[in-house]
């Protein structure tokens, strides 16, 4: 069979059990058998595809179409230009996820004209954080913009944790993100102390949010952040916010192959926002940044929690679709 052939046999299954963009997941799923890119696909419609990739190719349409998302199937997702690995055990990256790197670096930036300092940020002292990294996506985007700044990644989840790492690592940054396995970010002081060893590997670059040993013994604070003195120039975190109430709704593949930890929130989806809030302002230096991902209906319920003192600058930022996607704000 040739590869016009396969693709089409491929494309008409797909659509006939109405999976949702099915033309580009029976694409997606030919390159990945064949290992090639998309145009060797649409330049050689005539080639021969040896049996074994058919009949791989094939068993792979039939698992999207028993509901498997093309991800699991390929094994990764692309996010801001980067190629992410993706598991079971992690979110598939989402596309607007990217307004939380665009809503970080364009905040940062403006921090910086504010400080008089030029707009061109490597991120040199920064500080920040990531919370729910899942694939790692949102930390390691900002790591590979900001090549001088410091991370840390937290998750609740030990099997996201591990694909994140690998991720970091497949993109350069692991050096720059130590990755710590809690809730939200009140784990990081026992994390940190179960993890001594490995946070001063590569001190050079992991160790600006560490303090060294020497002065944490003398001070008793944490390597990462105290609440007396927080250390963190930047927090970004897609938390769980789909409402279990909403689960019915959901898409077959997302309901059924995602992690339910990364999906729900709580009953209503947006019950980790003051938690993650409060947490938030304890850790950020006066006039560090938060950025949070929101949920399609969470702005009435999260704004409301930036209506004190502690926060300014608040600012809403909308997605392609018209959604509040991103709140950002600044900690005075
Ligand atoms: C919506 S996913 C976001 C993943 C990734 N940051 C992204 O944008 O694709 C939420 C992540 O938060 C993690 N998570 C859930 N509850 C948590 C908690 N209490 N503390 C830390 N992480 C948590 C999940 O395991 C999941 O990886």
């Amino acid at each position: 069979m040739d590869v016009r052939t396969t693709l089409k046999q491929g494309l008409a299954q797909l659509r006939d059990a109405h999976v949702p963009s099915f033309t580009l997941a029976a694409e997606l799923l030919l390159l990945h058998v064949l290992g090639r890119d998309r145009t060797w696909i649409y330049a050689h419609p005539e080639e021969e595809i040896a049996a074994s990739d058919a009949e791989c190719y094939f068993e792979l349409i039939a698992r999207r179409v028993a509901g498997e998302p093309t991800q699991h199937l390929t094994g990764k997702q692309e996010f801001w230009g980067l190629e992410f690995e993706v598991t079971a055990d992690v979110l598939i990256p989402r596309p607007e996820t990217e307004h939380v790197i665009e809503v970080a670096l364009d905040r940062l930036a403006v921090r910086e004209l504010r400080a008089g300092r030029p707009q061109k940020n490597d991120g040199a002292g920064l500080q920040i954080a990531d919370i729910g990294t899942g694939s790692g996506c949102i930390a390691v985007a900002l790591a590979k913009e900001l090549p001088r700044a410091a991370f840390v990644a937290t998750d609740i989840s030990s099997a996201a944790l591990t694909v994140a790492r690998r991720n970091a690592a497949r993109h350069q940054v692991a050096d720059r993100i130590r990755f710590f396995e809690c809730n939200l970010l009140d784990g990081l002081l026992s994390s940190a102390a179960a993890n001594a060893e490995a946070s001063v590997v590569g001190a050079q670059h992991a160790a600006p949010l560490a303090q060294t040993e020497a002065s944490r013994q003398a001070s008793h604070q944490s390597p990462v952040t105290n609440h007396r003195s927080p250390l963190l120039d930047l927090i970004a975190s897609n938390p769980p916010y789909i409402g279990r109430r909403e689960a019915p709704t959901l898409m077959r593949e997302v309901r059924e192959h995602e992690p339910e930890i990364a999906l729900y929130g709580g009953e209503e989806g947006y019950e980790f926002y003051a938690d993650l809030i409060a947490q938030s302002a304890a850790h950020l230096k006066p006039g560090g940044i938060l950025v949070l991902e929101l949920g399609h209906d969470s702005l009435p319920a999260v704004q409301p929690l930036f209506d004190t003192p502690t926060w300014t600058n608040v600012s809403i930022t909308n997605d392609l679709a018209g959604i509040p996607r991103v709140l950002s704000a600044e900690r005075l």
